[in-house]
């Protein structure tokens, strides 16, 4: 049995103030419902208000996450941050997602090392993938994300594998309000992408490994995702920035 995960990604969204007022409106809602281990629910703000968003939620079983890191851990590397930085103040850390693949360059070569440092500094990676809409239209999907798979988890020991957690992120589906059927995404997760973790490492690994859906995920559709079988949970953008619309996501989530 797999424990769903729900991930709220702020994007860059909410000053200090702001991610104050937004988690006070929902700390206590979200922490009922990660009580008792049934529901895992992380929060991934901006880097600047990582430290005060996990001072907040610290004695509850609310989880911060940041939403990048670098590979190297220290030196100079200008505008960087560190996995050291990052596990002094939070759990997990966002990768690969296709905002970074698309605006700052990112490659598979890059989230392959950046998943191996935070592996190494015992960050718990939240590992994007997820195609185009020309890709998905020339029904490309299975080969581009089952090989976005296999680049991230190349050199990656299975133990390491089996505690990260992968999001499968269709990239037209992300912030346009166009979801995908909680079918079509239940199908690329269990077949493409639980397909290549079997593939690198074994069915028992495949099985193990949560994966998420994300991309316009809303209170109105999340029931259709919790439904499937291969969706363990979701990661959240536009609607993680209102406090009823999140705590309604993660409600879902426990049904
Ligand atoms: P969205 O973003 O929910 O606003 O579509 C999801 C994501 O990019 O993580």
């Amino acid at each position: 049995m797999r424990t769903p995960i729900i991930a709220g990604n702020w994007k860059m969204n909410k000053t200090i103030a702001e991610a104050r007022e937004l988690v006070n409106a929902m700390r206590d809602d979200l922490a009922r419902l990660a009580a008792g281990g049934k529901l895992d629910i992380v929060l991934c703000p901006p880097f600047i208000a990582v430290p005060e968003v996990a001072g907040l939620v610290r004695g509850t079983p609310i989880r911060v996450g940041a939403q990048n890191l670098f590979w190297e851990t220290k030196g100079a590397f200008t505008g960087e941050i560190a996995a050291p930085m990052l596990n002094e103040v939070c759990e997990h850390v966002i990768i690969g997602h296709s905002e970074r693949r698309q605006y700052f360059g990112e490659t598979d070569e890059g989230v392959n090392k950046k998943i191996k440092t935070a592996l190494a500094h015992h960050l718990k990676p939240i590992v994007c993938v997820g195609e185009n809409l020309a890709q998905n239209e020339a029904g490309q999907t299975a080969a581009f994300v089952g090989g976005q798979v296999r680049a991230a988890f190349q050199g990656i020991a299975r133990d390491d594998a089996r505690g990260s957690v992968l999001a499968y992120e269709p990239i037209w589906a992300i912030g346009t309000g166009k979801a995908a059927s909680g079918a079509g995404a239940n199908a690329v997760i269990g077949l493409t992408i639980r397909g290549a973790l079997a593939e690198l490492y074994d069915e028992a690994t495949a099985q193990a490994v949560r994966v998420q859906y994300g991309g316009s995920v809303t209170p109105k559709n999340v029931a259709e995702f919790f439904a499937q079988p291969e969706i363990d949970g979701a990661l959240v953008g536009g609607a993680s920035l209102v406090a009823a619309d999140f705590i309604a996501i993660c409600k879902a989530a426990v049904k």
